[in-house]
């Protein structure tokens, strides 16, 4: 079967039909998987049947792998590079991060060079009475800057946000020594996108924690009215697992937050691998 793109009603979001990720995807497959990656933020393959190594050897193919600090205690064994996001306990001890992802953020923004993107592989998905539960959300940040009006975009260019590590509010518990090993950083609020040239915001409400050079209060107002515009409705494809589904999201075009619409005896198994930035193609 040829590959076909199939593209959400959302402004981000497509399926993939007609490619089997267990086999390894020659250089025309690729391209095409890679182009829709880059046009579409989040791509998605369904029934797909793949090992914890052809997941990892499917997300080398973006990019390096990159190493998440909450996977640091829940990597999957014999596996460093797939970080577990599961609600599930085995022996009185979570198997997975649990409540990952549960506000809106784009992966590892606290870092220098956050990663291009992310891959998310399902392994078991919560059901109750027929319904679907644990759903992820993404929103179009580029579409998002592209409504804003003349005199925001004149106001933002050339802005840069801060993240602080240490100042985010997180279900996980952070130790001593991994705030240490991430200092602050800023990032433009306008980022470029290195493959697209598209604009997009990079702002978020619980992991900014100012604008260089506009007071704190002005600088909150500001990161607030924008992370309620990125996350506006019709900027957002909300994705509902089946298992056997393999994720693909672009970490600049979109951002995403996970539905905890679950609990326990329900149970959701993710696993997930994220891969670094590279330089776009010449
Ligand atoms: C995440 O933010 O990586 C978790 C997303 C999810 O579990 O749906």
């Amino acid at each position: 079967m040829a590959l076909k793109v199939v593209q959400s009603d959302a402004p981000v979001g497509a399926e993939i039909r007609g490619v089997d990720l267990s086999q390894p995807l020659n250089e025309n497959t690729f391209g095409a998987v890679e182009d829709a990656y880059n046009e579409h933020g989040v791509i998605f393959f369904r029934n797909q049947s793949i090992s914890p190594d052809e997941l990892l050897d499917f997300s080398r193919r973006f990019g390096d792998l990159q190493f998440n600090v909450f996977g640091e205690d829940h990597g999957l064994a014999n596996h460093p590079g797939i970080v577990v996001i599961s609600n599930v306990q085995e022996g009185g001890r979570d198997i997975g991060v649990k409540r990952a992802g549960q506000h809106w953020h784009s992966d590892m923004c606290y870092t220098a060079n956050p990663p291009r993107g992310t891959i998310l592989c399902a392994r078991e998905v919560p059901h109750q009475d027929g319904l679907i539960l644990g759903d992820t959300c993404f929103a179009a940040t580029h579409v998002a800057y592209d409504d804003l009006p003349g005199s925001m975009k004149e106001r933002l260019a050339g802005r840069r946000a801060e993240f602080d590590f240490s100042g985010r509010k997180r279900a996980q518990v952070i130790s001593q020594e991994q705030r240490d090993r991430f200092p602050p950083v800023c990032h433009p609020i306008v980022r470029t996108h290195p493959y697209t040239g598209r604009k997009c915001l990079y702002v978020m409400r619980d992991d900014c924690t100012g604008i260089e050079g506009v007071d704190d209060e002005e600088a909150q107002r500001l990161i607030e009215a924008l992370a309620d515009h990125i996350t506006r409705p019709e900027y957002i494809y909300r994705h509902q697992w089946q298992e056997g589904d393999v994720l693909i999201w672009d970490n600049c075009t979109v951002q995403h937050m996970a539905v905890q619409d679950y609990n326990l005896p329900l149970r959701r198994l993710m696993h997930r691998t994220t891969f670094a930035a590279e330089a776009p193609p010449a």
